[in-house]
């Protein structure tokens, strides 16, 4: 039998070239080997307000594009979160074997409420919620970017911890080391993480983004004054970028661009990455026009939730068993 991978995505924004190349990306090169579980996780995007029209329809844009960018309906189950309902009763269970301090030594949840006073209580236990999303299908990958490896181990360190008190009920989950693209960066500011939710909107290249605006922010994007390219993410954050987003997206490694780039103005390297990422970006807003509207985007959901449902349902009533909350 396949081994289980499985990754979610949280409609808080439109997704972003980073979405694609940490997540997205690896999903559909993993889809053959794997038996893959794919789903919008939009439980998680209402730990911070949201307006529910936006979240809406951003649902199922997130399903649509995610089958535009290449993602095999047949080789995945793909599913909305909130149609498992297995879920969030899971996840108090799982709240009651999560403590306080390993929740709020959270790196995202530290950043996330530190200039916030009024930060929600799913903000805290957002990542026992991401425990449940992995745990309750025994997933043992889960292919993410860099920033979501911590909430990968916590849902271990939880499940390991209920199967000791409890007995054997979950598989331990392993984060999927990505080996190019694990980080994206902003491109206006290549020290940080490109963002869906990022207000300065030059930065973020939007899978949504019409071309001509991805072109100008790619030839705008923070550089240095070295001029060369050259990958050395120390001391040339920008264009060490641009090389990573342009060797995932061609699958030509790193260093023979840099060789074809030697000695060549940024101007002229930036074009040529800009080519690359319209092209491709240009092709998946084709498919995904021929997708949002169609029925076959219904039925694959109607399928995935059905799928999911029962498997987290098993999970759920064997939790309750083990915890001895039965009649
Ligand atoms: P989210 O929506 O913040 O991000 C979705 C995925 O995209 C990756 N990612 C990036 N990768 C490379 N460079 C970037 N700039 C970049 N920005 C985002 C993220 O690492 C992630 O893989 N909590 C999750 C959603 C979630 C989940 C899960 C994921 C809920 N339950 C269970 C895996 C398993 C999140 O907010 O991802």
């Amino acid at each position: 039998m396949k081994k289980r991978i499985l990754t979610g995505l949280k409609p808080t924004g439109d997704l972003t070239l980073g979405n694609y190349i940490g997540s997205i990306r690896q999903m559909k090169e993993l889809e053959s080997d794997y038996d893959s579980f794919l789903f919008v996780a939009d439980l998680h995007a209402l730990t911070v307000f949201q307006n529910p029209s936006e979240l809406h329809e951003r649902i199922r844009k997130f399903i649509a594009m995610y089958i535009a960018c290449g993602v095999d309906p047949e080789k995945h189950t793909i599913y909305i979160q909130s149609e498992n309902e297995f879920l969030p009763a899971m996840n108090w269970l799982l709240e009651c074997s999560t403590y306080y301090g390993e929740a709020s030594r959270m790196i995202q949840f530290k950043e996330k409420s530190k200039d916030n006073a009024n930060f929600t209580v799913g903000l805290l236990t957002y990542p026992v919620l991401m425990a449940c999303d992995i745990l309750y299908c025994d997933a043992e990958y889960v292919p993410v970017g860099i920033d979501q490896k911590q909430h990968v181990e916590l849902a271990r360190d939880i499940a390991d911890r209920f199967n000791k008190k409890y007995g054997e009920t979950f598989k331990l989950p392993e984060f999927y080391p990505i080996k190019v693209g694990a980080k994206i960066y902003d491109l206006k500011d290549p020290s940080k993480k490109m963002s869906k939710t990022e207000e300065n909107p030059q930065g973020v290249i939007g899978l949504f983004d019409d071309l001509d605006s991805i072109r100008s922010k790619i030839m705008k994007a923070t550089t240095d004054s070295l001029n060369k390219v050259c990958y050395d993410p120390e001391n040339q954050p920008g264009i060490s970028n641009l090389l990573t987003i342009a060797s995932v997206l061609s699958g030509e490694d790193i260093n023979s661009i840099e060789k074809r780039f030697e000695g060549a103005l940024y101007g002229e390297f930036k074009k040529y990455v800009a080519e690359v990422v319209t092209s491709k970006i240009g092709q998946f807003q084709q498919r995904y026009k021929e997708i949002i509207n169609s029925k076959e985007l219904d039925e694959i959901l109607d399928r995935g939730r059905e799928k999911s449902r029962e498997l987290a349902r098993q999970k759920y009533e064997l939790m309750k068993e083990r915890m001895g909350v039965v009649r």
